[in-house]
């Protein structure tokens, strides 16, 4: 059901590859709810992936800009105000990816290149699209701004490796550019701290399936799914939200708040016997007890 929350505004949405793409699902619903938008991605990614499908069934068109180029999203700017005829409303930053973890290089073997390109495509990406856009004038006042982020930027989760650095980084840009912007413009800018989701770029992670139901047992409301991240996306863009700026919102179930819970614990008491170092306490009665709660 669509409430019509971005009816009138514009915006530009970063990193719909293919339909599970939560980009993907954040331009179906942008259109939905009676937002206008331009769509873009890197010039390979148009090649290997589905995005005009989407431009046409969100009435949209796209623009290649490779993000970590400034000379593109220059272009991809002023094409952007072009086709909306002025300045524009929203941005979704929703691009991540590592050549370390894609050729597999663990974070205490770290091939130094891959990790400024880790850095470059997933975070400075996000600094040099709102350097841009601001030195172009190109967002309306009270516009929103949001980027993409997960909970290895606090904690450290097996696997994550120097994707973990750049969400650190990515979310301090949002603070400090928050700052610059929200003072100038009232413009916000926000990351939104997503629960592990099946698409091209999480497909990535190590042990992504583990990882999934390991959140999925820990979070009392369960993983956020693609679409559930599009909603909260659609509300961060709507004026229903316009105070909130320079902040890490988790959109995970209650996962970064959990530190055990009986879901999780349950695949432990099932072999308890083997695991368990301290055979004298009887542990199966305890695991028994904890089930009253
Ligand atoms: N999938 C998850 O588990 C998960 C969890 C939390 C946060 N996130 C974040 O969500 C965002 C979107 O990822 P997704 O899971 O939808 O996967 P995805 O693979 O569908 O999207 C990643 C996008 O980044 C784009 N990209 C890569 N290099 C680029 C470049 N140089 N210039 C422009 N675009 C480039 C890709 O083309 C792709 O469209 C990422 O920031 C990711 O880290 C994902």
């Amino acid at each position: 059901m669509a409430f019509n929350l971005l009816k009138g505004k514009k915006g530009l949405i970063f990193g719909a590859l293919n339909d599970k793409s939560i980009a993907w699902k954040v331009a179906e619903k942008a259109y939905e709810e009676g937002a206008e938008i331009v769509l873009t991605n890197a010039p390979f990614a148009l090649r290997l992936g589905d995005t005009d499908e989407l431009a046409e069934k969100c009435n949209s068109i796209v623009i290649p800009a490779d993000a970590t180029s400034i000379e593109d999203i220059e272009n991809l700017v002023d094409k952007t105000m072009e086709h909306f005829g002025g300045k524009f409303d929203f941005i979704l930053h929703s691009i991540g990816m590592s050549p370390n973890v894609r050729k597999g290089i663990t974070y205490d073997n770290l091939n130094y290149d891959y990790f400024l390109k880790t850095l470059d495509v997933s975070a400075l990406s996000f600094h040099k699209i709102l350097q841009v856009s601001r030195k172009k004038d190109a967002l309306n006042n009270w516009g929103s701004v949001l980027a993409l982020s997960y909970v290895a930027a606090q904690r450290t989760l097996y696997g994550y490796n120097d994707m973990a650095d750049a969400k650190s980084l990515l979310e301090s840009i949002a603070r400090s550019f928050g700052y610059i912007y929200g003072r100038e413009k009232k413009i916000r800018i926000n990351t939104i701290s997503q629960s592990p989701t099946q698409t091209t770029a999480g497909s990535g992670v190590m042990g992504l399936d583990q990882l999934m139901d390991f959140s999925n047992r820990m979070s009392p409301l369960g993983n956020a799914d693609a679409e559930e991240c599009a909603n909260y996306c659609i509300a961060m863009f709507s004026d229903l939200t316009k105070k909130i700026t320079m902040q890490n919102i988790f959109h995970d179930g209650g996962f970064s708040s959990m530190g055990m819970s009986r879901r999780a614990m349950d695949v432990y008491s099932k072999n308890l016997d083997e695991c368990c170092e301290f055979r004298e306490i009887d542990f199966k009665d305890i695991t028994h007890r904890f089930e009253e709660f």
